[in-house]
């Protein structure tokens, strides 16, 4: 038996659809609790229900990934409720318009970098934390083929899955010692 906490959870309005969702529904079945971190304002009640119909304990935290106020809460909250973090999926992310890079909006960069990459660091920096008080956790970051190929047009989406990618590889060696595994999907 362990503990799973999922930041970010992937359910959108869309409740039915999205990784995380099925990640979280997976590993109630394998007796975690899950904790699904998600925007506010979104409908969870679905994949809460379906999660607890599996016999899980499960748990809404709401989360901007963006903002590091927000990513602090949540996880303070989820320690709080589950008293430890084992597993951290860091799966929250957002897609880009397709636009080369010479008229690209710099507001259109920012967004993206700041949930697909930025939001990653944040929940990384304060999981991590939490892993060194409790002597360990595995992370699991959700980079893209983005991450490993170029698709013309989707700049920011590649940059922040291409960093995504770097970032797990340093986590990966750098904390190894300290009983923390990191991978990225
Ligand atoms: N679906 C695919 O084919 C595919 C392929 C490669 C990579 N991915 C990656 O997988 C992840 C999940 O994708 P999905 O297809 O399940 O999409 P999805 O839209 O169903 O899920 C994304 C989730 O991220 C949440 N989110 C968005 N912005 C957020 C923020 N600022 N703070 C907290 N949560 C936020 C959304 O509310 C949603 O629940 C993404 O990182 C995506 O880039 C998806």
């Amino acid at each position: 038996m362990y503990d799973l906490k999922i930041l970010a959870e992937s359910l959108f309005n869309e409740a039915n659809s999205g990784i995380g969702k099925a990640t979280g529904l997976e590993a109630a079945r394998e007796g975690a609790t899950v904790v699904v971190a998600d925007l506010p304002g979104n409908d969870h009640e679905q994949t809460l229900n379906e999660i607890r119909a599996l016999g899980a304990k499960c748990f809404f935290v709401p989360i901007d990934v963006s903002d590091v106020n927000s990513v602090k809460k949540a996880i303070n909250l989820t320690v709080e409720k589950c008293g430890r973090l084992d597993i951290a999926f860091n799966n929250a992310g957002i897609g880009s318009p397709y636009s080369g890079i010479h008229d690209m909006p710099e507001d259109v960069w920012d967004k993206i970098i700041s949930v697909n990459l930025t939001g990653q660091f944040y929940c990384l920096k304060y999981e991590l934390q939490q892993f060194l008080k409790q002597g360990g956790g595995v992370i699991v970051n959700m980079s893209s083929l983005g991450g490993l190929k170029a698709e013309p047009g989707l700049v920011p989406y590649t940059a922040a899955k291409h960093g995504v990618l770097g970032t797990t590889k340093n986590i990966a060696i750098q904390y190894a010692t300290q009983n923390i595994r990191a991978n990225a999907l």
